[in-house]
This record gives C-alpha cells, sequence and structure tokens, in this order.
C-alpha cells in the first residue's frame, strides 16, 4: 500500500527479487493516480492496482475494497509502505498481525502528520524510523525494527528526511522478514 513517491515499496520490492526476502510482492495498492510508487510498480513489472479514496463515501468502504483485492490476489501480509490514509478496524481485523507499517521516527515519539518536521521542532539530537504492526491506535502497534538516524548541525526537512528514508529502506525489509517468521509463514 503506497500514497507518494514509493521508495519504501521499491526497497521490499527490490530485497525479494534479490533474495534478502523470501517472499513476493503480489500486488501494488495506490490511492493517488500517476504517483510515483503506481511508476516504480510499472518498472518492475509488480500488478499496481487504484483505489482512489475520493470514490469512496468511507474510510471503512475503502478498506473493504482493498481487503477485496487483497484475499484476490491471496496475500499472506500487507505492508504500508508510505499509506497516507488512516485505516480502520475492518482492514487491521482482516490481517490480525499482518499488516506492517512504517514510520518516520523512533516511536513511541513522534506520532501521526509530519513526524520528521515535529522531531525538528523537539530540537532533538537523535531521530529515526520504526517498522511496526497496524493497532487501532495511530503509529502505536508493537514495534518490529527500529533504526536510530541522528539530527546533524544544519540539517533541513529535506536532509533529515533523506537520512531516515535510507534506513527505512534497510529496516522495511528486515520487518517484514520477522513479521512473517512470528507468523510461520517463513521458515529457515
Ligand atoms: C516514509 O517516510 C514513511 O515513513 C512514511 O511515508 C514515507 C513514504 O515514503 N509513512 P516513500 O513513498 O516510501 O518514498
Amino acid at each position: 500500500m503506497a500514497s507518494g513517491s514509493g521508495s519504501n515499496f521499491e526497497a521490499v520490492a527490490i530485497a525479494c527479487r534479490e533474495g534478502q526476502l523470501a517472499a513476493e510482492v503480489a500486488l501494488l495498492v495506490v490511492n493517488n493516480v500517476g504517483c510515483g510508487a503506481s511508476q516504480r510498480a510499472g518498472r518492475l513489472g509488480i500488478p499496481c492496482q487504484l483505489h482512489d479514496h475520493r470514490g469512496f463515501s468511507s474510510r471503512e468502504a475503502l478498506d473493504q475494497a482493498l481487503i477485496a483485492s487483497f484475499r484476490t490476489a491471496e496475500v499472506d501480509l500487507v505492508v504500508m509502505a508510505g499509506w497516507m490514509r488512516i485505516v480502520t478496524p475492518a482492514l487491521i481485523g482482516a490481517f490480525p498481525g499482518r499488516l506492517v507499517n512504517i514510520h518516520p521516527s523512533l516511536l513511541p515519539s513522534f506520532r501521526g502528520m509530519d513526524a520528521v518536521g515535529q522531531a525538528l521542532a523537539a530540537g532533538v539530537t537523535l531521530t529515526g524510523c520504526t517498522a511496526h504492526l497496524v493497532s487501532e491506535e495511530v503509529d502505536a502497534g508493537q514495534i518490529l525494527v527500529q533504526a536510530a538516524v541522528p539530527v546533524l548541525e544544519g540539517d533541513d526537512h529535506a536532509s533529515l528526511s533523506a537520512r531516515i528514508h535510507s534506513q527505512e529502506h534497510r529496516i522495511l525489509p528486515l520487518a517484514v522478514d520477522l513479521a512473517a517468521r512470528r507468523l510461520g509463514l517463513l521458515q529457515g
């Protein structure tokens, strides 16, 4: 699931392709037509479906459409790789322990929107990223993997975001691997 540039989606897809993650990305779903993530899927040869939230009457209706797509594609595990919508208990309940999110802070610090901006405003010298299971409380589910990232003198939103992004790309495949192993989807 992706809404924007899709660099985390691509990191997971490449980890699968290179054998670092014993999995296959069966499907990408996006909610923004023509977003970077959908373009990456095209380049990678991964099926991509558009579920534009603007065409649904409620969050629940969108999530029901997502569930139907995932069931049809027979997915075992769902990754929110920059999905900029709040998900409902319907989606969470359909994939218990199987819904992974990536967030650009060291949770439980800086939950919610613009975590990078929140970190800069707070003046912390260390922030990072967290891959976690999704629970009904936003950005509060069980933590799978975290990486710490220093905030350097003179950092702005763009420079700090870029440093965090490169760590997200490292930890998200690890978190998917860990979640899959816990579910017994991967052995060895
Ligand atoms: C990432 O920073 C992720 O933590 C947040 O959304 C961003 C997605 O970036 N949830 P990208 O689309 O994967 O490049």
